[in-house]
């Protein structure tokens, strides 16, 4: 036993090769096998810079060491999840991993090592594929098949962190001795390796302090959120532009129209698009998308492009899917649009988290107030919270790499903390009658309506990020009206 953790250089011929597919390959001759490991050109990339994120993910490690002094902290970014057979879903590594390193890659630790009065980071991670034993051509995760890794010397130069064979790092965290963490959740063989060493609570600290640690961004966490929302933004035309196409399809259409930009500027959509046409408006988290998109109806797209880097924008606008609300749809609009306003004034440094949601809800209950579908006084209606039965959610929350960011934080770091500059959050009320609803009149009845923007807490006040679309009724008609050439 050791309390130090010195996993053994492994040895390449002897190594078990992981197998990730079930292989169907055909029976390899001594000759074809021989054949193979020779006549492979050094690709080994020299010179390579950091990844622009590198001193920040070494600052946020910094911190993070000195959070949990003489302790082993393990960090893992996770695994493929198979779909099915040998087909596996598309890979995302863990939001603790991308935020401590700026690294994706699939297997990977990272492990901060006590040493004095700090830690030493090492990323542990699979090397390039053996050409000698095979496995580059013959294993379901050589690189043959699933493309190139960066060499361990490579990924040093990018991250800025030692790398080592992962292949060895269950072993040596079994065998290695002190107190010791691990974010959970993730990379269940890590996991199993520390099972007779960590608690449950403990391990929760960690994941709570990388929840909280994340609740203020610096300033390249702030360029990636304008990035994502710019995206976003050139998506959203993108759907105005096909909203016909979608006339003769489906909602599907939307969210291949949304998706196509999410992927060739981003890389993927931040969470499941929702393309919400009709009455599908009330349902918060409509995602199957199937619906028919109908002239005269609404659509509410909730949808954010994820950039490269992992950061998520998460913006909705309320369409009149013909380019012109009806008188109806307008004033229920109008009231989510005062709503809104209300709640985005709210957002400044020194302001409760909960004041937004507060401001918000308040000019909801108004309205329903005015409308006669509740009894006032308002004060009544909100101290009995009897809008919610129309106003559902709460009106935002913190936005980073997570679309619901900051998730594991403590009450009184988020829901009951304050806002100070460099927070990034959402505002976005809605008014959602139920098509079965039978306490409003029929009019009301199938229409959902929710405004959604991604708003930056600054030194005076807020920035909107997802300014580049418009909100207000008159200016979406007329948005519409300039993409579709009316
Ligand atoms: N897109 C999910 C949400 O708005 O929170
Ligand atoms: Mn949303
Ligand atoms: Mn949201």
């Amino acid at each position: 036993m050791t309390d130090e953790l010195t996993p053994e250089t492994p040895d390449e011929d002897e190594q078990p090769i992981k197998q990730r597919k079930n292989g169907l390959y055909p029976g390899v001759s001594d000759e074809l096998a021989e054949n193979m490991k020779s006549g492979w050109a050094d690709t080994e990339l020299r010179d390579l810079q950091p990844i622009e994120q590198a001193p920040n993910a070494a600052r946020r490690r910094a911190a993070l060491s000195a959070r949990f002094p003489g302790e082993r902290l393990v960090i893992p970014a996770g695994n493929l999840k198979t779909r099915s057979n040998d087909t596996e879903y598309d890979f995302r590594a863990s939001t603790e991993y991308v935020y401590l390193t700026g690294d994706q890659t699939d297997d990977s630790v990272l492990v901060l090592e006590p040493k004095g009065d700090s830690h030493e980071a090492t990323i542990y991670r699979l090397p390039r594929s053996n050409r000698e034993n095979g496995e580059f051509w013959l294993n379901g995760m050589g690189e043959l098949w699933v493309g190139r890794r960066h060499s361990l010397s490579e990924s040093e130069a990018l991250l800025g962190v030692p790398c080592k064979d992962v292949r060895e790092l269950a072993a040596a965290l079994k065998e290695a001795t002190g107190p010791v963490r691990v974010v959970r959740g993730h990379d269940a063989d890590i996991e199993a390796a520390l099972t007779d060493k960590v608690t449950a609570e403990r391990d929760e600290e960690l994941r709570v302090y990388l929840s909280e640690a994340r609740v203020v961004k610096d300033a390249f966490e702030i360029g990636e959120l304008q990035k994502a929302v710019d995206s976003t933004v050139r998506g959203f035309e993108d759907v105005v532009k096909v909203l016909d196409k979608a006339e003769a399809t489906s909602e599907r259409y939307i969210e291949g129209t949304f998706f196509l930009r999410a992927r060739v500027e981003g890389n993927d959509v931040g969470y499941g698009s929702i393309c919400a046409a009709g009455p599908h408006a009330t349902t918060l988290h409509w995602v199957r998308n199937n619906g028919e998109v109908r002239s005269g109806d609404l659509l509410l797209l909730d949808a954010g492009v994820e950039t490269t880097t992992l950061y998520t924008a998460d913006v909705t606008r309320t369409l009149p899917i013909n380019g012109r609300y009806t008188d109806f749809q307008r004033k229920i609009y109008d009231a989510v649009y005062e709503s809104q306003e209300a709640g985005i004034a709210a957002v400044k440094p020194g302001a409760a988290f909960r004041d937004f949601h507060d401001a918000s809800q308040r000019v909801l209950a108004e309205k329903l107030v005015e409308w006669g579908l509740l009894d006032g006084p308002v004060e009544r209606v909100l101290e009995l919270g009897l809008q919610r039965r129309w106003t559902l959610h709460g009106t935002g929350h913190m936005l980073g790499l997570d679309v619901h960011d900051c998730a594991a934080a403590r009450t009184e770091a988020y829901v009951n903390g304050t806002l100070e500059p460099g927070v990034v959050l959402t505002v976005e009320p809605g008014l959602y009658f139920q098509a079965d609803d039978l306490t409003v009149p029929e009019e009301y009845r199938g229409i959902g309506v929710r405004i959604e923007d991604d708003i930056l807490v600054t030194e005076d006040g807020n920035r909107n990020l997802s300014d580049g679309l418009p909100r207000r009724s008159d200016e979406i008609e007329a948005w519409m009206a300039g993409l579709l050439g009316k």
